[in-house]
């Protein structure tokens, strides 16, 4: 399963690229209005540093103004992925977009059926917002379970994109139903690395060196 940091943030990306475990990047318009400066720069810079898929989204809200911007954004960098928006408008910029070749992301996904549309229309991700649903007291993991089981059966080759996690439950969840990629903030990727018994461990595998050492000096 593939690793997606969920930010727009160049010291967060900075930091965690080097572990080896990122393979891509999400943003969104609120991720990147919170970082100052000028965000095709940005873009370009996330693009360089991660070397992998980058999704950056349209603002505009009618089919064409969709196919501009996404023109616009996919000639930032070959890594860019364009995002729209689940709506009609953003179906249809979607079957025009990946039809000349450009990678689409199909967001703000909430319903298989919305996620069966976009696969459709040859998006090459779909991304359910989990956290979102839970937040409403609705399950996000069973979107996941229900469109993993529609793409396997018609073979869509459309990557599930789990996007709005929380915590490290939605990621070993997304795992073992197969969900292709996870998207997360940095504070749930430093998350899956946390386990008390490694801390305990090693400063005991530490402490019985030292004390080996001491007796032996
Ligand atoms: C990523 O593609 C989404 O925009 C993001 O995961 C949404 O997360 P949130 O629900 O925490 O804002």
């Amino acid at each position: 399963m593939k690793l997606f940091i969920d930010s727009g943030n160049l010291k967060e990306i900075e930091s965690l690229v080097p572990l080896g475990i990122i393979d891509g990047i999400t943003t969104n318009p609120s991720l990147l209005a919170k970082e100052p400066g000028d965000y095709k720069q940005i873009l370009k810079k996330i693009c360089q540093i991660v070397q992998g898929p980058t999704s950056a989204e349209v603002v505009a809200t009618d089919a064409e103004g969709m196919i501009r911007e996404g023109r616009e954004l996919a000639a930032i960098d070959d890594h860019i992925v364009v995002k729209v928006p689940f709506t009609r408008e953003g179906v249809k910029a979607c079957k025009a977009l990946s039809s000349e070749g450009t990678r689409v992301n199909v967001t703000l996904i909430f319903s298989p059926a919305q996620a069966l549309l976009a696969a459709k229309v040859g998006a090459t991700y779909v991304s359910p917002f989990v956290g979102r649903l839970d937040d409403i007291a609705t399950s996000g993991m069973n979107l996941i379970s229900e469109i993993v089981e529609i793409f396997e059966n018609y073979q869509f080759t459309t990557e599930i994109l789990v996007a709005s996690t929380r915590g490290p439950m939605h990621i070993i969840e997304a795992a073992r139903m197969g969900a292709d990629i996870c998207t997360c903030p940095a504070k749930v990727i430093d998350a899956l690395f946390n386990h008390p018994l490694t801390d305990i461990g090693l400063a005991n595998f530490l402490k019985d060196w030292e004390k080996a050492q001491s007796v032996r000096a």
